[in-house]
């Protein structure tokens, strides 16, 4: 058994991670500070489950305001998820969200980590920091060209645990996801409000023609592809993607079937910094990583779509 510091522990990604690490014996510190990208509740309804566990310990601060040397020093590892998340809020006065809680709050931490040593650092990147791409599966040498400043702000934070881990030996490893879906999903997101909108008979909005595609990784491959990452050597970095992808309509039609509903679209403007198409080779990750996606996206809909129904209130913004 060891002991895991998890930043963002009671966001979408975060306290799933959690569980994974509780139910395989860990001792979980799980640092949040609420933010309010979307609602307290919720994110405290997300850590649920851990919070019934003696193993876990939940402290509420901010990165960059708080002295994380003493929980470092009593962690074997970090996964470090905390951040500001969306792209398309990223322009115009919201970047000072994205400099200090994804850029600021990374140096901060990696200071601390060379600082005190851990035992493992694992980054969670974004597919963002690529950009628009040709449309084929993209490995991770690909030239990094984001196309929003919330890509820029996962480049920078990327850069700063890159030059952490060469200069100053923090033994890290960053993880490239690529747009992550299931229960739990944050809500401004588009399965999530698919899924709602057809749940509670209301229009959904499609930002320009919704033949953009993504590629879906479902969020229980994730939190797999996190825990090798924290197992393994330092290395990558690594493209984590589902092994899916599909237009914004395709997700529409499925979302439709999953909830037995006919859903009404609005078209919308095409929104600043969303890319047409992002594709993941993972042949990095399956090789040195074992990483194998397990859940296709119309079982990974249907068990959303299950969550979100069980969810009372349904999840809103
Ligand atoms: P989320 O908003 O659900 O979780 C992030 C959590 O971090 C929140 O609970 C928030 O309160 C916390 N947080 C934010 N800033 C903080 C700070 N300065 N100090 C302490 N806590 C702070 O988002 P998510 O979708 O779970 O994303 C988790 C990570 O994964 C992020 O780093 C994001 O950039 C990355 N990522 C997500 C996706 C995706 O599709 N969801 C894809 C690629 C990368
Ligand atoms: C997601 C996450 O939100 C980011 O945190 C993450 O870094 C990124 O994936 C990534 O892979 O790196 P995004 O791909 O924009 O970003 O995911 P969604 O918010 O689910 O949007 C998917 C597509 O649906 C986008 O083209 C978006 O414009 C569209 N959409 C979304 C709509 O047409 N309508 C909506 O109401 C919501």
């Amino acid at each position: 058994m060891s002991r895991i510091l998890v930043t963002g522990a009671a966001g979408f990604i975060g306290s799933h991670l959690v569980d994974r690490l509780l139910d395989s014996g860990h001792e979980v510190v799980g640092l949040d500070a609420f933010t309010e990208n979307y609602s307290r509740e919720r994110k405290l309804e997300n850590l649920r489950g851990a919070g019934s566990s003696v193993n876990f310990r939940l402290v509420e601060e901010y990165l960059p305001d708080f002295d994380v040397r003493e929980l470092l020093r009593e962690s074997d590892g970090v996964v470090h998820l905390a951040a500001e998340p969306g792209v398309r809020p990223s322009w115009g006065e919201n970047f000072t969200k994205y400099l200090e809680r994804n850029i600021l709050a990374t140096q901060r931490l990696l200071e601390a980590a060379a600082e005190v040593g851990v035992g493992k650092f694992v980054f969670a990147s974004s597919s963002s920091i690529y950009g628009q791409t040709g449309g084929g599966p993209v490995g991770e040498d690909t030239p990094r060209r984001p196309a929003s400043p919330y890509g820029l702000s996962k480049l920078s934070s990327e850069e700063l645990v890159r030059l952490y881990g060469r200069d100053l030996g923090v033994p890290a490893t960053i993880l490239r996801y690529f747009t992550v879906y299931g229960p739990r999903q944050r809500p401004e997101m588009a399965i999530s409000r698919f899924a709602s909108a057809a749940l509670r008979g209301e229009n959904v909005q499609i930002y320009g023609d919704g033949e953009q595609d993504r590629e879906m990784t479902y969020v229980l491959d994730v939190v797999a592809a996190t825990v090798a990452a924290l197992e393994a050597e330092p290395g990558g970095p690594y493209n984590i993607g589902g092994g899916t992808r599909a237009t914004v309509n395709e997700m529409i039609e499925i979302v439709g079937q999953a909830t037995g509903k006919q859903i009404e679209v609005e078209y919308a403007p095409a929104a600043q910094g969303d890319v047409r198409s992002t594709s993941a080779d993972c042949a990095r990750a399956e090789k040195e990583l074992g990483y194998h996606p397990q859940t296709g996206l119309e079982e990974g809909i249907a068990e959303q779509v299950k969550w979100a129904l069980a969810a009372n209130p349904l999840p809103e913004d």
